[in-house]
């Protein structure tokens, strides 16, 4: 799919934002602090419904503003189509298609898929489990409403079980309540645990080969999934619902006596290791860097292989910390293979990457390089 044309008002730091985008690479260029990371959060917001950096989505609302407003246009297999998503100051959200149609902001990852690389995305080789369960979910909703909708009733669970943990003495009935939610939490969290486990199969040798032909080198990146109930390798349903129910029943006084649930998927991790050792301990911050951009490089590739096209792919500042070898290879990658969007402060760039569209960043306004 390709996102020709793309507006805001009121969203961060643009009062009004008018801009074409090329079908293969566009290049946003600026100083510090001008708008090249806001105007990637406007893409990313068209295609997740959520800003992929505040913690409140009101954020994006431009200071001194009633409400942000973002709106694409999109060429995807044989329609064109326009996708809109307004935020206001109080945070209710409301997205379109087609200037009419209500759909909900998640659901506009069935009609515009991103994948974006900010340097916050470190935090996936260097930060706890919790961001790389992050970039799990995110990147399995994408493609699969069932995953949103499981992951939406396992976690309301979960905040259920833990509170009836926490008083678990004073409340009537607590042994009954305890059995009822870990029923609910085997059902949703096993489908959960087969869906990470599949997805996982499915990206980790993507993520190697991207790794391999960046780096240039022998050194492998290694994607492993390191589920909270242990299960073997492409586990069936039932299986895993089995493995789960055991492990509940062997930390039930566990549970109750530390007042909140100590298994299941939200304790599931992903581990990550460059030539043989954990990434996050042993590897340079090139290495690093490469790792993470060769995960989002991977989901890419699933989503193009699962939807039949491509997603936008969004690189915030990253070819100014990678070597010259692997800035070229990791362009030469991407060219006539996603429509690729790209922020960098130095407009140079522009002249390594043939047929691309540059635009520089000022204040909240972009005009030509
Ligand atoms: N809600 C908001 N309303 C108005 N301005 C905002 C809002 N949020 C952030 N800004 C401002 O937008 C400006 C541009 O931010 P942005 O992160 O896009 O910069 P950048 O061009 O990516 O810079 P860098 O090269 O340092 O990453 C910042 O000066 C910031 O203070
Ligand atoms: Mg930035």
């Amino acid at each position: 799919m390709v996102l020709r044309r793309l507006s805001l008002r009121g969203f961060r730091n643009y009062k009004v934002l008018d801009v074409d985008l090329s079908e293969g690479v566009t290049l946003f260029s600026g100083s510090n602090a001008q708008g090249k990371t806001n105007l990637l959060e406007g893409i990313y917001a068209l295609s997740a419904g959520r800003s992929f950096r505040a913690a409140k989505d009101s954020e994006m609302v431009g200071w001194g503003e009633e409400a942000a407003w973002a709106k694409g246009w999109v060429s995807g297999g044989y329609s064109e189509f326009t996708v809109s998503l307004s935020v206001s100051s109080a945070g209710r959200k409301t997205a379109r298609l087609n200037d009419v149609e209500k759909i909900r902001p998640s659901e506009l990852s069935d009609r515009l898929n991103a994948v974006a690389f900010i340097p916050d995305d470190l935090d996936l080789v260097k930060g706890s489990p919790a961001a790389r369960r992050k970039f799990l979910d995110l990147q399995i909703s994408q493609l699969s409403p069932v995953y949103r909708q499981t992951l939406s009733v396992y976690s309301r669970t979960v905040l259920q079980k833990n509170a009836l943990l926490k008083n678990y003495h004073e409340m009537p009935d607590a042994p009954r309540l305890l059995d009822i939610f870990n029923e609910g939490l085997v059902k949703e969290g096993s489908l959960l645990v087969k869906m990470r486990s599949d997805a996982v199969d499915a990206f980790a040798p993507l993520a190697a080969d991207t790794y391999a032909y960046i780096a240039d080198s022998g050194e492998g990146l290694e994607v492993t999934y390191v589920p909270s109930v242990e299960v073997g390798h492409r586990p069936d349903l039932g299986s895993v619902r089995e493995a789960f129910a055991r492990k509940l029943a062997t930390h039930r006084a566990a549970e109750i006596a530390r007042g909140a649930c100590l298994v299941g998927p939200q304790r599931d991790d992903l581990g990550l290791s460059v030539g043989g050792r954990t990434a996050s301990n042993f590897g340079s911050q090139g290495q690093q860097r490469t790792a993470v951009i060769s995960l989002k490089l991977a989901e890419a590739e699933v989503i193009t292989a699962s939807r039949g096209e491509a997603p936008v792919v969004l690189l915030d500042d990253v070819l100014s910390e990678l070597d010259e070898g692997r800035r070229q290879r990791l362009i030469r990658r991407f060219l006539g293979r996603c429509q690729t969007v790209i922020t960098a402060t130095d407009a140079e760039y522009a002249f390594s990457m043939p047929g691309c569209l540059s635009y520089r960043v000022t204040q909240g306004e972009v005009g030509p390089a």
